[in-house]
């Protein structure tokens, strides 16, 4: 198995690229089943989700073909509405396909996506969601089974009562094929789900109050083609701040804003980092002092992001001070915790909060990386810790950061891949 060693102590000096947003990207391709003209975009991460949704979208038979970040689908000929356990337990994003191709083909097969690291993440709102608009949903030998009765979905007024992110985006598609209008309330409000909007509007969808906390969706009985560039990703802007305050010095986050990162940015500076807008990006620096400890409390959108919470911690970890994080989004999701107390953090958790105590110094040790973000909070803290840190089970930062051995290596940084088996 394959794993990263990362040499602490080296500052980062340079210009990290940031690529387009997979939590878009993913909604967006799910988005191509809406219509049977071809839908173009630009600015796709080349990340192993990606790579998911791909085959996902294959197996439904639309044709995908990708050049560097371009990807053009067509899924003029879709085969098959079922979407099938091994390519969705790889992934829980693949329930995005369960609302477009209830609302275009009537019926849909969409397996139920498993069990997560982080926490139970049930999808019961996609699932009521799609009833309000219509949809005749059972559970039958692990999949879920969707009709539209009479071939298509009817308008609906859904209340969710609690923000989700995926179900926001699984109603809004469907909705968008739907007869009549739809209003969906207490919606999720991330860039995410604006760039979604953006798509299904150039796909001739009709949508107000994107990025608000209500939604109005006026049905059409077909979409057409479109060509859209995926938004940059927040989340590889966020990781990528604190990996600069965390060893310090002074990096250019280019194609980003510094807009889709305000509260994160707002926290930073607390903790003193600098941050900037330059044209076409972000300059963030530290110098030699170090970072302040700063309560933060992960909240959806616009609040700072759960996806940030693990290298957030790690950069808290080696703060002058004390800090509480309290994780509001997902249950479990402090399993870095483990692995940061072997390089040497001092961090209590008790329920869903976690008190850390900053220490002077972090010690490389052998740590292993259990989902996604805790396991670039793992890099983080190797770029900071003495001496040298090996992270097991890497596959995780292939989901979602492109390059990232690169992006790191190319601003100073020592970090490399160890092949092995
Ligand atoms: C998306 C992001 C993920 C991010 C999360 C929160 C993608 C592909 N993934 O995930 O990186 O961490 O938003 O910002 O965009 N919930 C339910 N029932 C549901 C749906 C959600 O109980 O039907 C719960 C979840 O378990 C979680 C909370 O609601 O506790 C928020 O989840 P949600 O916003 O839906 O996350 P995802 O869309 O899965």
């Amino acid at each position: 198995m394959h794993q990263i060693r990362v040499r602490g102590g080296r500052p980062l000096r340079g210009i990290i690229p940031i690529s387009g947003a997979k939590n878009a990207a993913l909604p967006l391709m799910a988005a191509c089943l809406l219509s049977c003209k071809p839908v173009n975009l630009s600015n796709v991460p080349d990340v192993a989700d990606i790579a998911s949704m791909t085959n996902l979208l294959r197996e439904h038979g639309v044709r995908i073909e990708r050049d560097g970040g371009d990807m053009t689908m067509n899924a003029a000929q879709v085969e098959s509405t079922t979407a099938p356990y091994d390519l969705v337990r790889k992934m829980r994003a693949s329930v995005l396909v369960l609302g477009p191709l209830v609302a275009r083909f009537g019926k849909a097969q969409v397996s139920l996506p498993g069990g997560c690291a982080i926490g139970n993440r049930p999808i019961d709102l996609h699932l009521k969601g799609l009833a309000d608009l219509g949809a005749e949903l059972s559970i039958e030998d692990g999949y879920i089974e969707a009709k539209a009765p009479k071939g298509r979905l009817q308008c609906g007024r859904f209340t969710f009562p609690f923000v989700s992110v995926g179900a926001t985006e699984n109603l809004m598609m469907a909705a968008s094929l739907a007869q009549g209008e739809t209003v969906l309330i207490n919606s999720a409000r991330e860039p995410e789900i604006s760039d979604l909007a953006k798509l299904l509007v150039a796909m001739g969808a009709e949508i107000e109050g994107a990025g608000s906390d209500t939604i109005y969706i006026q049905g059409k009985s077909e979409l057409g083609g479109a060509t859209h560039r995926v938004v940059a990703d927040r989340i590889e802007t966020g990781t990528y701040a604190m990996a600069v305050a965390i060893v310090g010095t002074e990096v250019i986050l280019s194609n980003t804003d510094l807009l889709l990162i305000n509260a994160t940015a707002k926290t930073l500076r607390q903790a003193g980092v600098t941050l900037e807008t330059v044209e076409g990006g972000v300059r963030v620096s530290r110098g030699d002092e170090p970072v302040l400890g700063v309560d933060m409390m992960t909240e959806p959108y616009p609040g700072f992001p759960t996806d940030l919470q693990a290298q957030f911690m790690s950069l808290m970890s080696v703060s002058r001070g004390k800090s509480m994080v309290t994780e509001t989004i997902f249950d479990n999701r402090f399993m870095h915790v483990q692995e940061l107390s072997r390089m040497g953090a001092n961090i209590t958790v008790h329920e869903a909060s976690a008190i850390i105590r900053g220490v002077e110094k972090l010690k490389g040790a052998q740590v292993i990386a259990t989902d996604l973000r805790a396991s670039v909070s793992l890099v983080l803290a190797g770029l900071v810790a003495e001496g040298e840190t090996i992270i097991d089970r890497i596959y995780h930062l292939d989901r979602g950061y492109q390059d990232l051995i690169g992006k790191l290596s190319a601003c100073g940084a020592d970090v490399s891949k160890i092949v092995s088996g």
